[in-house]
């Protein structure tokens, strides 16, 4: 089922308040759409986030995947929000807002903080008009959203605890984006988070933090983050390997028949098993 975007707050709160987290996995196409789906349904009403949003609408265009990923979800037994990721243009988060997204993440994080605090106010403004629930990044996440690049931190990109609670309490959102060392896409060296200044933004900003960037990051990592305000969790580049990979190995059997379909049934079967490997990983039980 599609939760409405009260539902869907509904569902985030109860993961920040009982220290678990909601996944935000990223949707290309409709097998994407339909493994995460699957993944939903196989996982026992743990509440997923389908992120049909800015990036792969470059890919599909807007009105397609838009509709697919609401009509899936509006299908499925599962509990199921859509989500606008990543999006920097009013109009596209008003388009998905009267499309029927549950929420939308507004991203002004490579504006200066007044701007950002701007942008955000207003589509946080449009967003209370659909009753949808609004996140926001402060800090920039270094790494591409669509291709792994190996990405570093620079520290100084990371969130500021004090402005996070300035930032929240301003623009009124839902839930804060944080950069603490995460990178989007998976590196060859290892990610550690930065704990201590986690800790310091969830002490002072009373709203659920998103980690987006959470491909590669072991438990141990994870795990710790969410006690500490996590309540989204954002996979993107995982679902896109077990793709490629399942895809590669069925090809050889594929090419002498053209048989497409076997790649396409592959592709979401793989997505579907590493979407249920992450929600695993974001349970009560497990965290
Ligand atoms: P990964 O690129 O690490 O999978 O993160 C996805 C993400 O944060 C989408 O917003």
């Amino acid at each position: 089922m599609l939760l409405t975007g009260a539902e869907g707050l509904k569902a985030l709160t109860e993961a920040y308040e009982t220290g678990y987290a909601l996944p935000g996995f990223v949707a290309y196409n409709l097998e994407t759409v339909q493994g995460i789906v699957a993944a939903a349904e196989a996982s026992e009403g743990h509440p997923v986030l389908i992120q049909a949003g800015s990036s792969p609408f470059g890919h599909a265009g807007r009105e397609p995947l838009m509709r697919l990923a609401l009509d899936a979800a509006t299908r499925s037994t599962a509990r199921l929000g859509v989500h606008l990721d990543h999006s920097r243009d009013l109009n596209e988060i008003t388009a998905c807002l009267e499309a029927g997204y549950t929420s939308v993440m507004v991203d002004g994080s490579h504006l200066p903080f007044a701007e950002n605090v701007k942008l955000t106010k207003e589509a946080v403004r449009r967003a209370r008009d659909h009753g949808a629930w609004v996140e926001a990044e402060l800090g920039a996440l270094p790494g591409d959203e669509d291709v792994s690049t190996n990405a570093t931190v620079a520290p100084s990109t990371m969130t500021d605890p004090a402005q996070a609670a300035e930032f929240a309490a301003e623009t009124g959102i839902d839930a804060l984006a944080v950069a603490v060392g995460n990178v989007h896409g998976f590196t060859t060296h290892e990610i550690h988070l930065d704990l201590a200044r986690l800790s310091a933004i969830h002490a002072v900003t009373p709203v659920p933090l998103v980690l987006h960037g959470a491909s590669g990051l072991p438990t141990a990592e994870l795990h710790p983050a969410l006690t500490q305000g996590v309540a989204k969790v954002n996979v993107n580049a995982e679902l896109r390997r077990a793709y490629l990979q399942a895809v590669a190995a069925q090809l050889p059997s594929a090419l002498p028949g053209s048989d497409v379909v076997s790649l396409w049934r592959a592709g979401r079967e793989a997505v579907t098993q590493a979407a249920i490997r992450v929600i695993a990983q974001l349970t009560p039980q497990s965290a």
